[in-house]
């Protein structure tokens, strides 16, 4: 069990209401990141704030002795929006403890796991007044929103930045107590798309037949993104696609992730997915269109007898290697325009894009996260897995920074990410803090 002291402070660090893609929280998402900073230098670590065009970026160096590996430990400590608010049970910037489960935004994605870290590096500093190897701690606000200032941070910091490996905690476990390495995420593009028709809301009785239904557009459109077989329809979508090799497909048919547990924790009533291939494999492996919103027209108590001058839905696109995002924005622009009739405008507004990444899982340092992997839970291999969400930032490790990067995540996959009642053990704090010094340790004896 963490001390009541770190307990606390990890309940201060989830009190901070850090929304990075809504300007009303902008306040909180920089007392937040003024907090990190000062945690930080507390454990005995130079940790600095850098401003950005967006929100502040927190880097920090550990003691720097020649000879030994660099490890930057990246995280994020901004949150996805908390909509809907109603279906919270409790507030989620007001962290309770039950049955040894935090609940709040963000506790999982991704501020348990880099509080985790934080508690494995004070313990170490503590006991030893250094670490194993030059440790970079780099916690940045904008991950939640495509990372859009810290590219260029990365680029302007090559120096300072320079490590041997990235370690990120910011993905999932496959199970309870099931050691895992992440290889592989999807990357993804954005998109938003609002329909116009008529320049104002019409009576639908009056006008309805003669003039176009931008709702319905905008719904044949969506509906047009697949095939009956689930592909997407998108011209050269999928030119490109790398695919699935065979030990993989071997390797995640034996994992404890089937239909009865994605059932139990999606609640949806049955799987569904692209044909030839299994539900881990259209996750992790293929690419997707999803909507993650639409809108339009009355939405309103009762009825509302209206043409609605506009509709809109704002897309992402799942994408894995092999498929490059700013290409495939514009394969999605043309299939926008080429498929609208005349009797709309359409306004398209590209959002931000990630690309996917991919490595070998016994490459690099591989091993010696597997290693640190396998020590906390002593004769369990750990599962190789890949994962469908994206951490955009991780492809610029490697083109910026030429650095590879090990994804050691510690979230339950039913931890509700991105969802009301966003939840995360209580004692993965120490399974963090435990995960933190045997990886270090083992990069440490790697090199
Ligand atoms: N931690 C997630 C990404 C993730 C989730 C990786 C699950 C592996 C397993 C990250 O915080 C996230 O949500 N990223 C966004 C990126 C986007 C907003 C640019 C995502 O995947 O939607
Ligand atoms: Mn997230």
């Amino acid at each position: 069990m963490p001390s009541d002291a770190a307990l606390n402070q990890f309940l201060d660090f989830l009190r901070f209401g850090s929304i990075s893609t809504d300007s009303k929280y902008k306040e909180q998402v920089l007392a937040c990141a003024d907090w990190l900073k000062i945690k930080l230098n507390t454990i005995g670590l130079k940790a600095t704030m850098h401003e950005t065009p967006g929100h502040p970026i927190i880097v920090a160096h550990g003691p720097q002795k020649k000879g030994r590996p660099t490890v930057l430990i990246y995280g994020h400590y901004d949150v996805q929006p908390v909509d809907p608010l109603d279906l919270w049970h409790r507030p989620p910037f007001n962290p309770g403890i039950e049955h040894g489960i935090v609940t709040a935004r963000g506790v999982s994605d991704n501020k348990g796991q880099i509080f985790a870290h934080i508690l494995g590096i004070e313990q170490t500093m503590k006991e030893k007044s250094d670490l194993p190897v030059n440790l970079i701690m780099l916690i940045e606000g904008e991950e939640e929103i495509g990372s859009p200032s810290l590219a260029p941070f990365l680029d302007a910091q090559r120096d300072a930045l320079a490590c041997d490996v990235v370690v990120i905690s910011d993905s999932s476990m496959i199970a309870p107590g099931h050691p895992t390495f992440t290889y592989g995420l999807r990357g993804l593009a954005a998109v938003e798309v609002t329909v116009h028709g008529p320049d104002h809301d019409l009576h639908s009785g009056i006008f309805g037949g003669a003039v176009e239904n931008p709702a319905t557009v905008l719904a044949r459109l969506i509906a047009g993104l697949h095939d009956k077989n689930l592909k997407v329809k998108i011209d050269g979508f999928y030119e490109g696609v790398k695919s699935l090799a065979p030990w993989e497909r071997k390797a995640w048919k034996r994992l404890p992730l089937k239909e009865p547990e994605l059932l139990r924790m999606t609640g949806a009533p049955a799987l569904r997915g692209e044909k030839g291939y299994s539900p881990l494999e259209r996750m992790w492996a293929r690419p997707t269109a999803e909507v993650n919103g639409i809108g339009g027209g009355y939405q309103g108590e009762g009825t509302k007898t209206v043409l609605p001058s506009k509709a809109m839905a704002k897309f992402t696109f799942r994408l894995v290697p092999g498929q490059d995002p700013a290409k495939i924005s514009e394969l999605v622009l043309s299939y926008f325009h080429d498929n609208a009739p005349p009797s709309v405008r359409l306004d398209i507004v590209p959002g931000h894009w990630g690309e996917p990444y991919l490595v070998d899982p016994n490459a690099g340092f591989g091993l010696a996260a597997q290693k640190a992997l396998g020590k906390l839970f002593p004769g369990r291999k750990p599962a190789l897995i890949r994962e469908g969400g994206s951490i955009p930032i991780v492809a610029d490790f490697k083109s910026i920074l030429n650095a590879d990067t090990l994804l050691l995540g510690f979230a339950l996959p039913d931890c509700n990410a991105h969802s009301p009642n966003e939840t995360f053990p209580l004692s993965h704090l120490d399974l963090g803090a435990n995960l933190n010094r045997s990886v270090l340790e083992e990069i440490a004896a790697a090199s």
